[in-house]
């Protein structure tokens, strides 16, 4: 028996170095070591063997058996770096190629036209102020002059989470919350970007959509004060040949109310389709601070004055950018976000 495993051993230790892959040296592995390779079946013979030396000839078959263990476990070994090493010569790495570029994100074209109607009232020496997104509708109606089932609520439908509780449909419930903080003090002069809501959906209405409300109010306000600085504003987004127009509107918050339109950015102004002909685009809504409103905030309206104003970001972005469906900023498109 043990002349017959040296034999194996020997044969496996002249022919292992010729075998190169995993699998035929499993194979060959099976065929010797397996349940029913040939030394297995060897040992299997130590019970035929008179006891007394069984002992000696089964612990010198072991370790042959053991040897022979170890040499297919190096010899697994050295095949599997031998692979290695041709993976990393053939996946060299060129440490000095140049790196895939990462693509940069951007800011949102709203946010940049927010950011460009901030700069400008800042510039002004208006602050920034902001309010509640979910309003209460004493804010949002009420203390602007808007009682419960008053008609105008209706140009502003929207959602309502209790009897009480709305989504904001304008910025404007920020105008007396910001008043009652401030009272009695001078000037306020702020500005308010954010998301409103209201129950609209079409090319040029959505169901949520920005808003920049400016107010200011001080000693000897007058409406020549909201004309001026509105132009300027206009004339900064829009270039400096622009022109403005009011027309007389009404907010049951001002008083006298306006809406201001710019002439055309397609036609300057001659009529095309964008301004239905008429050669002027609506961009806000405006007046001068209603008394009552005033009073709310808690300030004397014998002694001071304001005026307010209202804007759509979207509708001046899509001036400005000549976009004409509003909802494309909105759809994450990538193909129209990176253009600005
Ligand atoms: C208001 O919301 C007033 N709070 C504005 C105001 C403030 C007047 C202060 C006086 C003093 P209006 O409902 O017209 O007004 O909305 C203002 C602007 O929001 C509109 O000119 C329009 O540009 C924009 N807008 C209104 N509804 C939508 C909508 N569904 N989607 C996108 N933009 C809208
Ligand atoms: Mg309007």
């Amino acid at each position: 028996m043990l002349e017959k495993l040296e034999l194996i051993k020997s044969k496996v230790e002249e022919n292992l170095n010729n075998i190169n892959s995993i699998s035929n040296l499993n194979d060959l592995k099976v065929k010797l070591l397996g349940r029913k390779g040939e030394v297995t079946l060897l040992l299997r013979g130590l019970k035929d063997i008179p006891a007394e030396k069984r002992s000696e000839i089964g612990k010198i078959a072991n370790e042959v058996k053991i040897e022979l263990e170890k040499l297919f476990m190096e010899r697994e070994e050295n095949i599997k770096q031998k692979a290695l090493d041709i993976r990393l010569k053939e996946e060299e790495i060129d440490v000095t190629l140049p790196g895939l570029p990462i693509p940069l994100g951007a800011k949102h074209p709203l946010t940049q036209m927010v950011d460009e109607i901030k700069d400008i009232f800042i510039g002004l020496g208006f602050t920034v102020a902001e309010g509640p997104e979910i309003e209460l509708d004493y804010y949002n109606f009420e203390a602007l002059n808007i009682p419960r089932e008053h008609p105008a609520r209706d140009m502003q439908d929207s959602f309502y989470i209790s009897s009480d509780i709305v989504l904001r449909t304008h910025t404007s419930p920020v105008q007396v919350r910001t008043m009652e903080e401030l009272a009695p003090s001078l000037p306020v002069k702020i500005i308010v970007p954010g998301k409103v809501y209201r129950r609209d959906d079409d090319a040029t209405h959505s169901p949520m959509f920005h808003q920049v409300e400016g107010l200011l109010i001080d000693h000897n306000i007058t409406f020549a004060n909201l004309k001026g600085t509105l132009m300027l504003f206009a004339k900064k987004v829009f270039g400096n040949e622009l022109e403005v127009r009011y027309r007389p509107s009404y907010f049951p918050f001002t008083e006298p109310s306006a809406e201001m339109d710019i002439s055309c950015v397609n036609c300057k102004g001659v009529g095309c389709r964008v301004c239905s002909y008429t050669g002027w685009l609506e961009i806000l809504g405006a007046g001068m601070v209603d008394p009552r409103v005033l009073k709310n905030g808690g300030y004397d309206p014998e002694k001071v004055s304001g005026f307010a104003f209202g804007m759509g970001v979207e509708r001046i972005a899509m001036l400005k950018y000549g976009v004409n469906d509003l909802r494309l900023f909105f759809d994450n498109d990538k193909r129209f976000l990176s253009q600005f």
